[in-house]
């Protein structure tokens, strides 16, 4: 049984620092591909630099609880990988399947954030509140730029494809 909010506060901590592994991975791999969508390739590597800093304030505030991060959970990002294995099946419209999960994958990250921070003040560990309500707004920002695109993105798709040029990436 948990009885100190505390250990609950390190548990939030290791998942969104598992969470912000992930985002890694699936931006750094979705970057590699993309050729006709410069809109969201520019989007992703400027998140992708956010991120590393999001990853950071993670790592020191567990490093000041005298903790370290986990190695990545599968079981709690299960649900996340799941979405994301969508993506990542080559696909004419593999485009369109990133494009929608980007959007899910912010939203995702956006709760954790705001979670996180709820239990830091619960459990007293004010420390980072500032550093993580910082990360929280940025994933509020990338979730609003990807959603923004999903339009563009389509549009572009539909003229690719029916123009005969590569669409799916
Ligand atoms: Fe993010």
């Amino acid at each position: 049984m948990i009885t100190d909010p505390r250990e609950i506060y390190v548990t939030a901590l290791k998942n969104t620092h598992a969470l912000e592994l992930q985002a890694l991975q699936i931006m750094e791999r979705q970057v590699e591909r993309l050729e006709n969508y410069p809109e969201m390739e520019a989007a992703l590597r400027a998140h992708i630099a956010e991120t590393h800093g999001q990853r950071d304030r993670l790592e020191e505030a567990l490093a000041s609880l005298g903790d370290a991060p986990s190695t990545l959970k599968e079981g709690f990002l299960g649900f996340v990988g799941n979405m994301m294995a969508l993506a990542h099946v080559p696909a004419q419209d593999e485009i369109l399947k990133n494009a929608f999960a980007n959007q899910a994958f912010e939203n995702f990250e956006i709760a954790a954030y705001k979670s996180l921070l709820t239990i830091g003040e619960a459990a007293g560990q004010t420390a980072h509140a500032t550093a993580f309500t910082q990360s929280l707004r940025e994933e509020e920002t990338m979730a609003k730029a990807v959603a923004d695109l999903v339009v563009p993105t389509t549009q572009r798709y539909l003229a690719r494809t029916l123009g005969g040029g590569t669409a799916s990436h």
